[in-house]
């Protein structure tokens, strides 16, 4: 019988996360009873979209919801068995039972790490993926600007608009991630926004304006984007992480959204669920000729996962940030 280690949020925070917003905390686990598995997490994945849950959503003191990969240990639950790969997202926590609910099986690509299925062959490349070329309806050639350019969506983002022919700028807060989507991704432009203020230098990286802006950061870059916004141009709002510590984001030059004729639209992955099929089809064949280059920031044990979600949203990550518990 199994001690298992879990994370768990103990205090809401205001603004940034903390440490003493989190404890480690051990539990008992049985063994697998009739109908379930026991299953062992390998690799966690530590996403933004967290922090909104530790203001509301996230419940006190149970382990924290997030994706992971785990292997069975154990099983008593038809169509399991000891050895197999499941993806889940019952997340921050070594080991666990389950009636099955909620895991899907991996069949991971023989040729790939198994990590990539966390993030370029996984969630965030899918979401990158569909938000560019559904939601975006990105076009060959066009004009493009994706911000947190080096991070898990926004780096496939960026590749999947190079792929296509188009004009690419991104921007990062950070001097090495900068140097990474210029040298190894070959954008065309790039910009720290901690260094250069991001409305004056987006004007000068796009003399032909945007014709598409994909939107992980909203605030200061959805501002500056809306301003570069071509005729007809789309924004896929991916996400908003200038605004998910304090709770709002202050957006100015809205009306642009009218005189350009711009559509932005939201979305979550499950909107395109219906790419799946091409996106791994696709995804692999890009990863395997190298012509999607991803990073990980990987940090080892349970005991680092807050410590990892903190360092996330402040930047420490270049590419996706995984927490890994065993091999
Ligand atoms: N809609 C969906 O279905 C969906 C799914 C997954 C993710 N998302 C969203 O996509 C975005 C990226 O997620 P990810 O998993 O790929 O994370 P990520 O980009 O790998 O990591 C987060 C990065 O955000 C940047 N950042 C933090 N605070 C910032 C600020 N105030 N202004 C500008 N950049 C800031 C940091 O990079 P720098 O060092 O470059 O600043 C940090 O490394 C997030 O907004 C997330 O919520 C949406």
């Amino acid at each position: 019988m199994p001690k298992s280690r879990e994370i768990h949020l103990v205090q809401r925070p205001t603004g940034a996360p903390t440490p003493e917003n989190f404890a480690l905390v051990e539990r008992e686990v049985g063994d697998a009873a009739d109908g379930q598995v026991l299953v062992q997490n390998l690799l966690m994945s530590v996403d933004p979209a967290m922090r909104p849950r530790l203001t509301a959503g996230q419940a006190l003191d149970e382990p924290m919801m997030g994706g992971a990969i785990g292997r069975v240990v154990q099983s008593r639950l038809d169509g399991y068995a000891a050895g197999d790969l499941v993806s889940h997202r019952q997340g921050f926590r070594e080991y666990f039972t389950s009636d099955g609910k909620g895991l899907n099986k991996l069949s991971p690509d023989p040729d790939l790490p198994l990590s990539v299925h966390m993030h370029a062959l996984g969630g965030t490349g899918f979401t990158a993926y569909g938000g560019l070329l559904h939601i975006g309806q990105l076009k060959d050639g066009e004009q493009v600007f994706v911000s947190t350019a080096a991070g898990a969506v926004g780096s496939v983002a960026a590749q999947i608009a190079k792929l296509k022919g188009c004009y690419v700028v991104g921007s990062t807060g950070a001097d090495d991630k900068a140097a990474w989507l210029r040298d190894e991704i070959g954008l065309d432009a790039v910009i720290n926004y901690k260094v250069q203020p991001i409305r004056q230098a987006l004007e000068e990286a796009t003399p032909k304006g945007l014709d598409v802006y994909f939107d992980n950061v909203g605030g200061d870059h959805l501002e500056a984007a809306l301003r570069r916004m071509n005729t007809l141009g789309r924004i896929p709002v991916c996400g908003f992480i200038s605004g998910y510590n304090s709770g709002h984001s202050n957006v100015g030059n809205l009306s642009n959204i009218i005189y350009s004729r711009v559509m932005l639209r939201g979305f979550v992955a499950p909107d395109f669920m219906h790419l799946w099929g091409d996106f791994l089809r696709d995804m692999a064949g890009w990863l395997k000729d190298g012509k999607v280059k991803y990073q990980e920031t990987v940090r080892d044990g349970i005991a680092a996962a807050p410590a990892a979600l903190i360092g996330l949203m402040a930047g420490e990550n270049s590419g996706k940030m995984l927490v890994k518990l065993a091999e």
